[in-house]
Parts: C-alpha cells; structure tokens; sequence
C-alpha cells in the first residue's frame, strides 16, 4: 500500500485514513501522518481492519504506551485490550453520555483505539465532538476568562463505590465494572489548554468527569459549566460514525468529546479499547 490518506469526515470532526492495512504494519512515515492528523482533526476512522489482538496493541504502541484501564473488565488472556460490551439482555451501554475518557487522572490518557469486533444490526454508533472549535467559536471575552480557570475533574461518581451504577437497580453496567474502591483520583486541569500535538487550543472540560471549577461553589460552577456543555454540544461541532466488524476510531481524549449511543436493546455489541497514555496538560 502506498501510505495513508487522510479525508476529513465533513463534519465537524474527524477525518477517515484511507490506503492503510494494520494487518501489513505502518511504516514511520504513516505513523506520523497519522500522529498529525489526530492532532489536526480529533478522531480518526479507519474501516475494515480485521486485526489480531496482537495485531490491535503492537498499532496502539505505535503511538504511545498503554495506559491500562482499572475500571474495565479486560479482554480474556489479554489484559491491555479492556473490554466494551454489551449483551441483547442489557439495558445500559458504557459510555453513553458525552465525556472524555480519564481526564480524572493527574496524566490524562492521550486517546483511545476502539475496535469493533461484533456490531448490532442496527444503532450502536458513537458521536464525537470538536473541543477545537467549541472554543474557537467562544467570544474573545470568555476566552479570557476562562484562561484563568480550572476544571476539577473526578473519578468518583462514576467508577466509586457509590456510584449510582453500583447502587440503582435498573442499572445494570456495574456487573462489567471493576475496581470500584479504586476509583479516588481527582484532578485539575486548565479549562482551556495547548494541545500537546497541533498546539491548538482546546475547552478541556467535559459532562462526564468535570465536578467543579476550581474555587468556585457548586452553582457558580454548574451555571458555567451548563452552558460551556451546551455550546460545545452543538451538531456544528459533531460527527456520528457507524460502525461495522473492523472499523477503528482512533480519538484524541484532548481536542475531543464522545457518546455512545445506546439504541440496540435486543443485540449484542463488543468492542475491543486500548486506552493510550498521555501527559499533563497546560494552557
Ligand atoms: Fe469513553
């Protein structure tokens, strides 16, 4: 194969590679492009990739070491790979609200390379959400602002034990949980920070794990917050991929948001993550 090809989505985010095969391996000069290309448009798609598990993490290592996941169940015999699943007699999907994975820890992993291994006949997609251009398209006087703030970002009220997973009964995702006793990092982080790849500025604060900003009272920070997850939740700044056995979306935790969908009551859907590690971040 000639080397990869990168087209934007034509959404808000995204772009598809196109004129890669993992099963073949990735010369330097791909993996750069690519590397690029994350920084540039947040989330990469990649179709028709039926690729071992071996195969799955030797292309995440391509790109950073693995950070591995304490609170999903891993894959059998492979405890890199963390295992999404869920089954036609469960009600609740993982991940089925915006959020960006980990960014309650101190290094927030850089991303995430989700490989579809069985989808459901319909449904099932993911949304993703440009953090680049939530912010770009703020007024100057909130970027000010906001260039002095930080988010406060937990663990706790969604891995903890007294999550509401582990406690309402019609919730049923905490049986394919782990670890919750471990779920006590907190963090803070610039609402607004330099992207580690692009250099870019991106709104680094999400629904899923943002609890505060730091110093303020809880109303003070929910007004803010409200309305910073409103304008980023806009359609201009999205994409909705659909998925299929072998598709990879390849994201960047940093520049965006994600959803997964959960309109598949009666199917299977699995997918297979590798969560990459990251770094601390600064405005
Ligand atoms: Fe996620």
């Amino acid at each position: 194969m000639s080397g990869p090809s990168i087209e934007p989505s034509g959404g808000g985010v995204g772009a598809f590679v196109n004129g890669v095969d993992l099963n073949e391996g990735l010369s330097a000069n791909a993996v750069s492009t690519m590397r690029e290309a994350l920084g540039e448009y947040g989330v990469l798609f990649l179709r028709e990739q039926t690729i071992t598990p071996e195969k799955h993490v030797a292309f995440a290592e391509l790109f950073s070491k693995i950070d591995i996941n304490r609170f999903f169940t891993p894959v059998a015999d492979y405890p890199m790979i963390a295992e999404v699943r869920k089954e036609p007699d469960q009600k609740k999907n993982i991940g089925g609200g915006w959020h960006t994975d980990h960014s309650y820890d101190l290094d927030p992993a850089m991303g995430s390379i989700l490989l579809a291994r069985e989808t459901p006949p319909k449904g099932g997609d993911t949304i993703f959400a440009n953090m680049y251009s939530a912010y770009d398209t703020l007024s100057e006087g909130l970027k000010d602002s906001l260039s002095r703030l930080r988010g406060v970002h937990s663990s706790r009220h969604v891995f903890g034990v007294d999550a509401p997973r582990f406690k309402d009964k019609d919730n049923d995702v905490g049986s394919r949980l782990r670890n919750p006793e471990d779920a006590t990092q907190d963090s803070i982080h610039p609402m607004v920070i330099r992207h580690p790849i692009s250099g870019r500025k991106a709104l680094y604060v999400n629904p899923g794990f943002t609890i505060g900003v730091d110093g303020w009272a809880e109303k003070e920070s929910k007004a803010l917050l409200d309305m910073l997850y409103e304008h980023a939740k806009q359609p201009e700044h999205a994409y909705r991929f659909q998925w299929a056995p072998g598709s990879i979306a390849f994201w960047d935790n940093r520049a965006t948001w994600h959803y997964a969908v959960n309109d598949y009551h009666g199917a299977r859907r699995l997918m297979h993550r590798i969560t990459l590690g990251g770094e601390a971040l600064a405005a």
